[in-house]
């Protein structure tokens, strides 16, 4: 079995590249395609590893003001662990990121019904989305940057969408210390997607404590409030005067236990935030700091809308990759995306896709470290 698994790892990597991707197995699934675990690195010691189950960021190392590298991305060991137990731990999410009411949209007059997975509304994609599928996976390896270029093929009417959608998400790991992500996807039907990803970040490490003094900055004049479910009002509110407004750096848990009603009902920050943007040009989103370790991420995108998620719902119960418990509050997850609900709010950008048009979404994730 050893010398199989050896066999199987293969590295691409070209004579004198600064980036390199590799692989090895990564578990697996009867009667399915292969499973790995791919490492993209960098020659500043920036460390991907993504599984072509999910679609999923499984770790990220990045050096902290030290030099010394960290792991900065919840996660598992184990594909079982991630098959499981996972909240979407680094999830490539489709058909339709985040929450739909009532599991219910209608397209061109037709009323479409989707899987009820949270409460009464559909949750990411439904009962099983894209974070749970094997993409068929090809590594690419140029000089200055490694990537990983991942299919999947989204058959007419699965989890209830229509129109057969094919998806390709390429992640990109440069010298530059940049993780990019880019989507694209067409379709045979008019249909509604929504792609993101979601990891948690920690950057003082994974499973080292919460978020709560980490340093926030997010470019949104406006956030989306929610109803008791989490679904969208409709309203574009505000952030000026509110716990929301991030326009200029604030630390995570400096309001989030103020007695706003927003921050009550969602136990937290679990909003989307209206971008400040000018169309769909790529234009920074996001800014994290931790002090602990003076890492920064920087996120820019081109989509209109950023749920900060700030992991409300870990409780302690899982235990990570490095053998620590995630406690409640011990990641932040900053979701680039569409609108949540938005097939049924006519005032939020469109998530429409027709026939003959190609989806392009791209979000960047820049690393650094700030020595003061
Ligand atoms: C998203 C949602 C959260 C939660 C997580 C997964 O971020 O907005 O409410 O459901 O996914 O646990």
């Amino acid at each position: 079995m050893a010398v199989a698994a050896a066999l199987l790892a293969v590295t691409v990597s070209a004579a004198n590249a600064d980036c390199s991707i590799s692989r090895k197995p990564f578990g697996s699934i009867a009667g399915s395609k292969p499973v790995y675990l791919y490492t993209l690195t960098n020659s500043h010691g920036v460390k991907a590893e993504i599984t072509n189950w999910g679609g999923t960021l499984v770790s990220l190392f990045t050096p902290d003001r030290n030099g010394k590298p960290g792991d900065i991305a919840l996660g598992f060991n184990d594909l079982s662990d991630f098959q499981t137990k996972s909240p979407y731990f680094g999830s490539t999410v489709g058909r339709f990121a985040n929450r739909i009411a009532k599991g219910h949209f209608t397209l061109d007059g037709k009323k479409y019904t989707l899987f009820l997975n949270n409460g009464p509304n559909t949750l990411h994609g439904g009962k099983v989305g894209f974070d749970k599928k094997v993409w068929s996976s090809e590594p690419v390896e140029h000089r200055k940057s490694a990537g990983l270029v991942l299919r999947y093929v989204s058959k007419d009417g699965e989890e209830g969408y229509p129109g057969t959608l094919t998806v390709r998400v390429v992640y990109t790991l440069a010298d530059d210390d940049t993780l990019r992500i880019d989507y694209t996807a067409s379709t045979t039907k008019d249909t509604i997607v929504n792609l993101t990803n979601h990891t948690y970040f920690n950057l003082a490490g994974e499973g080292n404590g919460t978020v709560l003094d980490h340093v926030l900055t997010v470019n949104a004049d406006r956030y989306t409030p929610v109803d008791k479910t989490l679904i969208p009002t409709g309203e574009l509110a505000s952030v000026a005067g509110t716990p929301f407004d991030f326009r200029t750096p604030h630390v995570v848990g400096k309001r989030i236990d103020s007695r706003d009603n927003q921050l009550v009902i969602a136990g937290g920050y679990d909003h989307n935030f209206v971008l400040n943007k000018r169309g769909h040009e790529l234009s920074k989103a996001a800014v994290l700091y931790c002090p602990r370790s003076g890492r920064v991420l920087s996120i820019s995108t081109t989509e209109p809308g950023i749920q900060v998620y700030s992991g409300n719902f870990l409780d302690g119960s899982l235990t990570g990759k490095s053998g620590k418990k995630y406690l409640r509050r011990g990641a932040l997850a900053l979701e680039t995306q569409d609108f949540p609900d938005a097939p049924n709010h006519p005032n939020f950008p469109s998530s429409e896709l027709k026939p003959g048009q190609t989806l392009r979404e791209t979000t960047v994730l820049k690393f650094s470290v700030r020595k003061d």
